[in-house]
């Protein structure tokens, strides 16, 4: 089988599109999980706007000029995240996705980025096989989280929107926890008016760029993001991503109704340091 693989573009999104879509929902299927999206247009319409964007490298694997898979390496951190990576179904398991992989990493490599990071479904033995093969260690396991509004606030921690002014406060408290800062991503979802901080004497001890699949949060401890938890309006995709381990928070959010919807786990290679705090991964890390 002769696999070529070239740099994406936009216009990928209306094959690889529903690529991303069939894989997906071939594997949720087989394992009676929610499916990762709704409809094929919307697989299209999330992977038209990764193609468009300069901070994201994208990759396309094409057999006999026949378009088979697509790759990202989110580029707007010091730790780069990959995915979504999708193979059509009827070519997986033939290393199609490892080749793939394999320029993903080359590419952080050449980027000179500090780690990588994924997330991959933890019922998909594939993914977890062929991710530790190429050199990917488990950090995690989480529970994806998914239900209404909690609308409880926490005494003494005050939740309101992130401004640019926060940015500084922010990300020293990430190096705290995660040894490094989010700064690009924050500053994103400030402008998107999605960040949220939390104030705790008078200071900020917590931020969420969001409450959801795509958002992560870190928190000196776990009041500060139940906090954060509990003002969010709504959890956007499939829910946020919840450290396992942390089992207080768990029960906490158990507590308030919320469901597990999916396990995933946490996987990286290079720098990774055990987070000193508590925090929600999003799902590009
Ligand atoms: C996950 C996915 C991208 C992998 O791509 P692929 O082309 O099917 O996988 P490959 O053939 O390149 O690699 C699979 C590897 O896992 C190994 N493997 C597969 N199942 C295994 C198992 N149960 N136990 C041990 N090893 C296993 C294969 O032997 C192969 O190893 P090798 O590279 O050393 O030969 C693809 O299957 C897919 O699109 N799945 C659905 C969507 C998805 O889950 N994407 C990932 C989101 S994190």
């Amino acid at each position: 089988m002769n696999v070529t693989l070239r740099p994406g573009s936009p216009k990928d999104a209306e094959t690889c599109g529903p690529i991303c879509y069939e894989a997906f929902k071939a594997i949720a299927d087989q394992h009676n999980f929610p499916r990762d999206f709704s409809a094929s247009e919307v697989a299209a319409g999330l992977l038209s706007q990764l193609f468009a964007r300069d901070d994201i490298y994208s990759v396309v694997a094409e057999v006999d000029g026949r378009i088979v898979g697509s790759n990202f390496l989110w580029e707007n951190s010091m730790i780069a995240g990959v995915g979504p990576i999708t193979i059509d179904p009827a070519v997986q398991n033939v290393a199609v996705g490892r080749r793939l992989m394999e320029d993903a990493m080359r590419r952080a490599r050449e980027g000179r980025f500090a780690g990588i990071r994924l997330v991959q479904a933890a019922y998909h033995n594939r993914s977890l096989s062929l991710y530790t093969k190429l050199g990917f260690d488990t950090r995690e396991p989480l529970s994806t989280l998914q239900g209404r509004a909690i609308e409880v606030e926490i005494p003494g921690y005050a939740v309101r929107p992130a401004n640019e002014g926060d940015l500084d406060a922010c990300n020293k408290l990430c190096v705290r926890v995660h040894g490094h800062d989010r700064g690009p991503e924050l500053l994103d979802a400030i402008k998107q008016g999605t960040a949220t901080v939390v104030e705790h004497h008078g200071r900020i001890t917590g931020y969420a760029t969001m409450v959801g699949f795509f958002g992560h949060a870190v928190g000196e401890s776990n009041e500060d993001l139940k906090a954060l938890i509990g003002a969010a309006t709504e959890f956007p995709g499939r829910g946020f991503l919840l450290p396992t381990r942390n089992s207080d928070l768990l029960r906490w959010c158990l507590g308030n109704g919320l469901r597990v919807v999916q396990p995933m786990t946490l996987m990286s290679m290079g720098l990774y340091n055990e987070p000193c705090g508590a925090f929600l991964p999003s799902v590009i890390y």
